[in-house]
């Protein structure tokens, strides 16, 4: 008892030992009208699946189909899954190889890679340094990626650099993974070009260059999965979020007032909406609230690919979608993402679009 008063206490044990453990620390608790509360499962949000190889090949009837499944989605919630990648499975499940490894490793191993005070990048634990409230139950490990040819191995690098060169490999897979990432977006770009009715380059074209971020999330079990939560409500800052989750399902969306799950599907990427590409469409597509629940019997891993325009970008919508029917309205400032990146950083609103607090 007193060894557990003691560890709980002190800021140094991590999930494994919190995992097996019958209460869990007050931080951890959610507020009463937050918590999950999963006495039913709950609804499934329907979000299409969309062929990227039939939309790629041109055809129009392919393309007509997907940009108007696409824009429904984009409207109203802005999710929708994508099938038929073009992405290699085999990297996939190297990528999710690697995170067993790093996750599985002793904290102060990890700890290498610990994310510093202002930064967005590095391995964070809400299991250590628990000073706040509503801890999410999890870790991550982020990496920023580039496309500019002078960072063409930023992500491998980063692993040499704060972790040694036993990590070459897991750099090698998360440099891969961000490129075909990085690839994919520019894809999923051209099919919001199409849907959005300006054509297949603009968008593209805007991110071909880019300033990105992958995240390596890993939530261990927890024994209260019904009053704590793996990552709170929040909307996505950046401007696309490709998501790979393993088959073990966690991932709801708050649509029409109630929270909905995304079912899993290891063949699929989950796409959303972040509140730069909101701003970006005049508002016209949306970013929605979306959370990840735990469960007791299984830990769970998923891949974020966070696509964000080079850091100097000016975010201003095309023309043609600013003209509205009755006048020509502008629903958010011009901005660079360096400048929102930044007011995200300090002025993160966990339970609101950043975005209405930013403009
Ligand atoms: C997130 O949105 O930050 C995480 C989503 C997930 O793990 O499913
Ligand atoms: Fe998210």
């Amino acid at each position: 008892k007193e060894e557990t008063n003691f560890r709980q206490n002190s800021l140094i044990f991590d999930a494994s030992f919190l995992q097996n453990e019958t209460t869990i620390p007050q931080q951890f608790m959610w507020p009463e009208d937050e918590k999950p509360h999963h006495e039913l499962p709950p609804p499934q949000l329907r979000v299409p699946p969309i062929d990227l190889n039939d939309f790629l090949t041109g055809d129009p009837l392919a393309v007509r189909n997907a940009a108007r499944l696409v824009d429904a989605a984009c409207r109203k919630h802005g999710f929708f899954q994508v099938v038929n990648h073009g992405i290699d499975q085999s990297l996939v499940n190297e990528a999710h190889k690697i995170m067993d490894r790093f996750f599985g490793m002793p904290l102060l191993e990890k700890q290498k890679a610990q994310r510093k005070v202002g930064e967005y990048c590095g391995y964070a634990s809400s299991f250590t340094n628990r000073f706040s409230s509503k801890l999410p139950w999890k870790e991550t490990l982020s990496v920023r990626y580039s496309t500019d040819p002078l960072c063409s191995n930023l992500v491998q690098d980063y692993f040499l650099k704060v972790m040694g060169d036993d990590f070459s490999h897991l750099g090698r897979i998360c440099q891969e993974y961000c490129e075909a990432m990085s690839r994919l977006s520019l894809r999923i770009m051209e099919l919001l070009g199409m849907s959005l009715g300006i054509g297949q380059s603009y968008f593209r074209d805007f991110y071909e260059e880019n300033d990105s971020i992958m995240r390596l999330n890993y939530y261990p079990r927890c024994q209260k999965p019904d009053e704590t939560l793996g990552t709170g409500p929040h909307c996505d800052p950046t401007s696309l979020t490709i998501l790979h989750q393993d088959n073990v399902g966690g991932l709801e969306v708050f649509v029409d007032d109630k929270w909905h799950s995304i079912a899993p599907c290891s063949e699929a990427f989950v796409v959303n909406i972040g509140d730069t590409f909101m701003a970006l469409s005049n508002g016209l597509y949306k970013s929605c609230l979306h959370r990840a629940v735990v469960n007791s019997h299984t830990p769970r891993k998923s891949l974020a690919f966070f696509l964000s325009p080079k850091m100097d970008k000016v975010v201003c919508p095309p023309k043609a979608l600013m003209v509205d029917d009755e006048n020509n309205q502008r629903i958010y400032p011009d901005f660079t993402w360096s400048t929102f990146l930044e007011f995200t950083q300090k002025h993160y609103r966990a339970d609101k679009n950043t975005l209405e607090a930013f403009s």
